[in-house]
């Protein structure tokens, strides 16, 4: 298959925080590579921005260093790179002062696209956007890229909103969740609705239950500051899980149109129940031998923030009410792994024998690794011993499927990046949505915090807590082995 690449208008971008780690483990690398595709215009143009003072070399020192340790060998070619660097600058700019905006805003074209990528902490988000307004750097069409986290609760979150809202129109934020960025996200869509196959049975009916799993064999080493004051709730769940809830659950739009999209994934927000304590499950890893416990982690002995967290969560609509979506997510477990798994119900009658197997369908869409679809189906278990039943998988591994020899799947930044300077907002979240879901995981966190709930210990390189496994088994139904 040859890959389509749509090219870009002319842009400016700006990265703010560009000496960081997400700048050069995920922008810039991305970036060069679309460059390596031919989506990124001669003419266009890399600023960073940050605090420190240093020249263009001295940037592109910095990038050339992100390249090497983060963009596969294949793809490092020297007059590529060279080309790349080139049209990389930096100006040193102070976000709560005025230092480096004038120069800044000679240096941005009104003809480009100007896209302003704000990789830094969201207490800048508000000094930041102020400040590319009252310099007149900011016009209409501006974009303006947010990372996460956005917010702690749905109060932090308004007022970010609110700050953002003062310099910038909505339909110029684009809000990043890079899980929406990852190619069999957007399968999930293509596959929901662009067959007719699924559609008639994607419902209460049909459905027994669905499993969102995101399992991360790595801890927290490193960002435990951060980490033990969001925890896998805050960290994970708010967002990435809920926005593969929200794919995986909402009615189809009437287009694929941002805020089409948008306003059915903000009606299965609205549409969740909350949780009783007996719908979640919290763990925190143990010392094990491939590294410390997350106590040792985080830094802080007494703390009671979630590495692990598994909840069942039900939607009250008429599409899904009574079947539960089962979502779990933890650090240093057995594999990474992340997958959404439509768990079918049963025949209404078999005319098979109990002992002669289940027929259970599951359609499971691997986000990571081996990203790809597969549909469980039942057949008779070929030979000459009788009628048994046996499930095999229909597999569509994309790698076999789609890709030339030894093609990587993009990266989902490559996607979410070339999308703002589309100016397409499909794959960002909206103002509401984000504020939406806190409104829903305020109290949950709250509720913990209230009862003083200590999560349980599971050991490293498992699924989890024991009393994890327990919340689908007194429903009478099981998570799907992660280490096979
Ligand atoms: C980030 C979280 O948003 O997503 C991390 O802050 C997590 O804790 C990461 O490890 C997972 O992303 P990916 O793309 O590696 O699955």
């Amino acid at each position: 298959m040859v890959s389509r690449t749509i090219p870009v208008d002319d842009f400016d971008l700006v990265l703010f925080g560009a000496t960081g780690d997400l700048a050069s483990r995920k922008i810039l690398p991305s970036l060069y590579r679309r460059f390596l595709a031919g989506q990124v215009p001669p003419t266009a143009r890399i600023i960073g921005a940050a605090r420190s003072e240093m020249d263009d070399e001295g940037f592109r020192g910095l990038v050339r260093e992100a390249l090497d340790s983060f963009v596969s060998a294949g793809k490092r070619q020297e007059q590529a790179i060279a080309d790349f660097l080139a049209q990389c600058s930096y100006i040193p700019v102070d976000a709560k002062g005025d230092g480096g905006w004038d120069r800044l805003k000679e240096s941005v074209r009104d003809e480009a696209v100007k896209a302003f990528y704000f990789s830094v902490a969201p207490s800048l988000f508000g000094p930041l956007a102020q400040r590319l307004r009252s310099h007149g750097i900011a016009c209409e069409n501006s974009r303006l890229v947010v990372e996460k986290p956005f917010g702690v609760d749905l109060e932090s979150a308004r007022k970010l909103n609110a700050d953002l809202a003062a310099s910038f129109d909505e339909h110029q934020i684009y809000r990043i969740d890079h899980f929406l960025g990852k190619e069999t996200v957007q399968n999930l869509m293509a596959v929901r609705f662009a067959n007719v196959l699924f559609e008639p049975l994607w419902n209460e009916r049909y459905v027994d239950h669905v499993q969102i799993t995101v399992a991360e064999t790595v801890g927290v080493g490193g960002r435990g500051a951060y980490y033990d004051t969001a925890g896998a709730m805050r960290d994970m769940v708010q967002n990435h899980l809920m926005q593969l809830l929200c794919l995986t659950a909402m009615e189809p739009p009437t287009h694929f149109d941002a805020d089409m999209l948008r306003d059915e994934k903000l009606k299965v927000i609205r549409a969740l129940d909350p949780l009783t304590p007996a719908e979640i499950v919290r763990g925190q890893y143990k010392e094990g031998p491939d590294g410390p416990s997350y106590l040792d982690d985080a830094e802080n002995p007494q703390s009671r923030t979630e590495s692990y967290v598994a909840l069942k969560v039900s939607i009250s609509n008429w599409r899904w009410k009574g079947t539960p979506f089962y979502l779990r997510t933890g650090k240093r477990m057995t594999r990474r792994l992340s997958e959404i798994v439509i768990q079918f119900k049963e025949t209404p009658h078999s005319i098979f024998d109990r002992d002669e197997g289940s027929s259970a369908n599951a359609l499971t869409i691997r986000l990571q690794p081996d990203e790809g679809i597969d549909l469980s189906v039942t057949i008779k278990e070929p030979g000459p011993g009788g009628m048994r039943l046996v499930n095999v998988p229909l597999d569509m591994t994309f790698a076999d499927a789609l890709g030339p020899d030894g093609e990587e799947i993009p990266d989902a930044y490559e996607r979410l990046i070339m999308d703002v300077i589309r100016g397409n907002q499909t794959l960002f979240m909206r103002g509401d949505e984000v504020e939406a879901a806190w409104a829903w995981t305020d109290p949950i966190i709250e509720g913990w915090i209230d009862r003083g709930a200590q999560p349980y210990k599971y050991a490293q390189g498992s699924s989890g807590p024991e009393e994890a496994m327990m919340l689908m088994h007194r429903d009478g139904r099981r998570w799907r082995e992660l280490d096979v």
